[in-house]
This record gives C-alpha cells, structure tokens and sequence, in this order.
C-alpha cells in the first residue's frame, strides 16, 4: 500500500463481502483492501478462529469490520450492508445436500439484493458458478459455452446436481430481483477454483486436487472439468465491480482438462505423491473437453493464469498449511539423539 492511498481506486469507498472468510471471498477481500476499499465482511461467527486470517490481512487493522451475519437473517445482512456502496455476494452452501443447500443459497441471494435496493449500493457482484451454466444435456459438443448458456434444471433435479440446481436457482432469483428493484447486479460464473488458500480450512474445490496426492484416490475419472485460479477469480470480481460499463454475466474459466491431464501434470511437478495413473473406465472413449469463450472478461483485461500454474500453487498451499505432508525423501530427517551413559 502506498504512503499516499488517497490515489487507490477503492480509497472513501465501503463494500460488504458475504461469506468473507471463504476461499474465494478471502482473497476478493484481500485484494479490494490492497485497493484501498474499507471493507465490511459477513461471517457466521466472528470469533471462529478459523476467520483469524482476515484480521492479519494487510489493512485489515484500519479498514476491515468482520458483522456477524446469516444468510437467512435478513436483519443481519441489512446492518451489514447499510452504508455500503458495493456488495460482493459470496456466501453460498457449496454442498451436494439439498436440504442445505437451496433455501440458503437462494433465499440468501433474495436477501442480499433486497439490503443492498434498501441501502441504494452502486453494484452488487454475485458470485454464481459454471453449475448455472453447463449443465445441459441437449447442448451440442460443439457449442461455444460462454454467458447465454444456462443449466437446465429438471437435468440437474433428475441427476441430484443440488448444488448446480441451487446455483441456477439462485442467478435466476438474482436477475429477477434486480430488475424488480431497480439494483445494478453483475455476475461472474467461474469454474474450479483452485490456488493458494489464505484461510486455515480446506474448502470443497481444493479436495478435488488433496485426492490425487494422499493416496486416497486409485484412479482417476474418465471426465473433463474447467479450471481457474483464485486470484484470477477475485480480480474478475473487483474487475466487473468497478468497470461501469460491464453487465450481464462473466464467464472465469482459463481451461478445460481431462482428469487424465490433471494427474500427468500433478506426478510430473510433485513425483513423490501417489498421484494415480489409472483411469477407471477402461471401456468408454476418452472424454472431450468443451470449448468456452472468456472474452468478456479478457475485455475487461483478465489475463489468465495457466492451469499448471494454479496446480502448483495449489499444491505448495496445501504444504505450507500443513494439510498435505512434505513427501518422505523431502522430510528432514531428525537429528539422531545419542544418549549420553
Ligand atoms: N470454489 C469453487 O470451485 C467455486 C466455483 C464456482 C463458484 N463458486 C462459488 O463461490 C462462492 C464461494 O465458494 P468457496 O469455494 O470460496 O467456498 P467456501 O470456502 O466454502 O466459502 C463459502 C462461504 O459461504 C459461507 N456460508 C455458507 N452458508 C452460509 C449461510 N447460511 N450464511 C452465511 N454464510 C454462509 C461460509 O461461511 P462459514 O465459514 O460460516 O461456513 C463460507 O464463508 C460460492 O458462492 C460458490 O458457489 C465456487
């Protein structure tokens, strides 16, 4: 931070992040206190130690509040969007569990866009996902998937995909909500998040790359998945936030792999984990990866971090944590004691 912060681009301006002690709020804190933004962020539980990394962040002494709040409180939400001229909506249940999952994520949404219409913010950024995005059945594999696709929700009720159900639901609540109360909503959609952790806790999209590297997982599956780092992902936020020209939905993906790929290039950086090497359908053609388009966020000036990139930081992250152990060859070996007689 400069001595001069007065030329920051978020400097005299309050924004409310929801969920802020998650893995992706944590970093759009982060880098919106790095901008000079106060920033007041929702979590359930202010004195959780597990929220102990917000309050170390830079900047968080003078313009970080943590308010205790629920999504399903609205009260909770109003205080903590009161004075606020941004909300960055991050909150959600990231569960398969649909009992979890729905009413917050979706009522949660309503809620949050009803406190940001009462205290008249500028913009609220809703973090929705690829769940509201890909999920069709009838798309051709030849489709560009970019921000005019949609999930189809009987597809994903049929095939329990609560969480992309839940997903959808909630963007489609936050549309509706924005034009009945005139609020300026801009959604990002990103795909598997992965990178750095700040926080102490491991949170779902981070077990995906943990299982290829304890031994846990024997095989791999035959399927493809979309990958984007997490600072690309709050960037992408911070980007949409302060652009007025930006609108509509933006699609955060920098590429599709197979999961085939992802164990290749996980035993060629880190060969001492027990990376699987089999795949577990041995019967069915390889899966294709689908093609998307980014350029709106690249319009935006997005420049994406390669996914090998991002599986490294993930890596070292989950050792530096300590919630993945240093390989043995790569442990110090402990000094032997030689008692003395
Ligand atoms: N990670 C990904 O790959 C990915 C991809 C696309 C979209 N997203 C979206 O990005 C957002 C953040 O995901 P994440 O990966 O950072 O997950 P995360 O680390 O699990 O964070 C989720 C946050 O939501 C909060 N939350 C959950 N239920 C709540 C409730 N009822 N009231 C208040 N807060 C609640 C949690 O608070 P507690 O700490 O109190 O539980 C937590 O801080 C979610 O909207 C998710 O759908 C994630």
């Amino acid at each position: 931070m400069p001595a001069d912060s007065s030329s920051l681009p978020g400097h005299g301006q309050t924004v409310c992040v929801t969920g802020a002690g998650g893995f992706i709020a944590s970093w759009i804190v982060k880098l919106l206190l790095d901008r000079g933004y106060s920033v007041k962020g929702t979590v359930r539980n202010p004195d959780d130690p597990k929220n102990a990394h917000l309050r170390a962040l830079e900047g968080a002494d003078e313009r970080l509040t943590l308010c205790k709040a629920d999504l399903l409180d609205y009260q909770s939400l109003r205080e903590a969007i009161s004075g606020c001229q941004g909300v960055f909506h991050t909150a959600s249940p990231v569960t398969d569990d649909p009992e979890q999952m729905v009413e917050p994520a979706v009522e949660g949404t309503k809620n949050v866009i009803n406190a940001a219409a009462e205290a008249k913010v500028r913009r609220v950024v809703f973090t929705s996902s690829i769940g509201a995005v890909y999920m069709d059945p009838n798309r051709s594999p030849d489709t560009v998937v970019d921000e005019s696709c949609w999930s189809d929700l009987e597809f994903c009720k049929n095939t329990k995909n609560w969480y992309c159900y839940g997903k959808t639901v909630a963007e489609q609540a936050a549309w509706e909500m924005a034009k009945e109360k005139e609020v300026d909503v801009v959604v990002v959609n990103p795909v598997l998040v992965l990178g750095p952790l700040l926080q102490s806790t491991i949170n779902a999209s981070i077990i995906h790359i943990l299982k290829y590297l304890t031994g846990s997982a024997k095989t791999y599956a035959n399927s493809v998945q979309a990958y984007i780092h997490v600072k690309d992902v709050a960037l992408s936020h911070i980007l949409v936030f302060e652009n007025p020209s930006a609108a509509g939905r933006y699609l955060c993906a920098e590429s599709v792999l197979h999961r085939g790929e992802v164990v290749e290039i996980l035993a060629k950086l880190f060969p001492d984990y027990p990376v699987p090497t089999k795949c577990s359908d041995e019967k069915n053609p390889r899966a294709k990866a689908y093609k998307f388009s980014c350029q709106k966020l690249k319009d935006l000036g997005l420049e994406f971090t390669p996914a090998k990139q991002c599986l490294y930081e993930t890596v070292t992250s989950l050792q530096e944590k300590g919630h993945l152990a240093l390989p043995a060859s790569k442990q110090q070996e402990e000094p032997i004691k030689i008692q003395s007689s």
